[in-house]
């Protein structure tokens, strides 16, 4: 069979984006990035691409500001991409960015966040920030499927870290990053497997492909 085919949205430093990257290579995850986008021409993630040989782009939001909706015509253009490079799977890997119906409904079960909390507490901007202040003894991170509401679709897998006294937001952010870089590559394992199955808000984990 060939292998998943993945669309990978980020803006960023793009860590996420390279523990997918070294999951491939190391065989663990059977995928391939067809393609990166960014809404920023700056960011790491890019060029995190380039250096695995991975086409990126750079798609500028200011393209589209004379358009009735920018947002719904961004996305539109991001949705040709990603059907022309075939993807399977869209991840968005800190994408800064909140995608519209066009996308959810084009990639609806095929579209995975990752966030830096134990959703469905803080959801958001700053999730680790969040935590620390409300003095959560335990955080962590989740992936989950894409729906309308931000941060808020059927969950897939979570993993959790101890938030210790002595923690700063940056030492927290820092173990739950760890987490996340173990966290996304497996769940994208278990939606190339075929395992994944959407029921209501619910996301079941099946042993045997369907
Ligand atoms: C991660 O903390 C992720 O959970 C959040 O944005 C951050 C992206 O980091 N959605 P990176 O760009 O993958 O390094």
């Amino acid at each position: 069979m060939n292998p998943l085919r993945i669309g990978v949205l980020a803006s960023g430093r793009g860590s996420n984006l390279q523990a997918i990257i070294d999951a491939i290579e190391a065989k663990t995850l059977d995928a391939t990035i067809a393609v990166v986008v960014s809404n920023k021409q700056d960011a790491v993630a890019l060029k995190r691409a380039q250096q695995h040989g991975i086409p990126g782009m750079y798609l500028d939001p200011k393209s589209v500001v004379d358009e009735l909706d920018p947002r719904v015509t961004y996305d539109q253009k991001i949705l040709k991409i990603l059907k022309e490079h075939d993807v399977e799977l869209v991840l968005l890997a800190g994408y800064m960015k909140i995608v519209t119906p066009v996308l959810i409904d084009a990639y609806q079960s095929r579209m995975m966040n990752i966030h830096p909390s134990l959703l469905p507490s803080f959801p958001g901007l700053g999730a680790q920030k969040q935590a620390s202040h409300a003095g959560v003894k335990v955080s962590g991170c989740t992936v989950h499927f894409v729906t309308e509401g931000v941060d808020e679709g059927p969950i897939i897998l979570q993993s959790a870290v101890p938030v210790n006294e002595e923690d700063t937001v940056d030492s927290l952010s820092a173990r739950i990053l760890d987490k996340e870089h173990q966290l996304f590559p497996r769940a994208v394992q278990l939606f190339a497997e075929g395992r994944l199955y959407v029921e209501g808000r619910r996301t079941k984990i099946l042993e045997v492909p369907l």
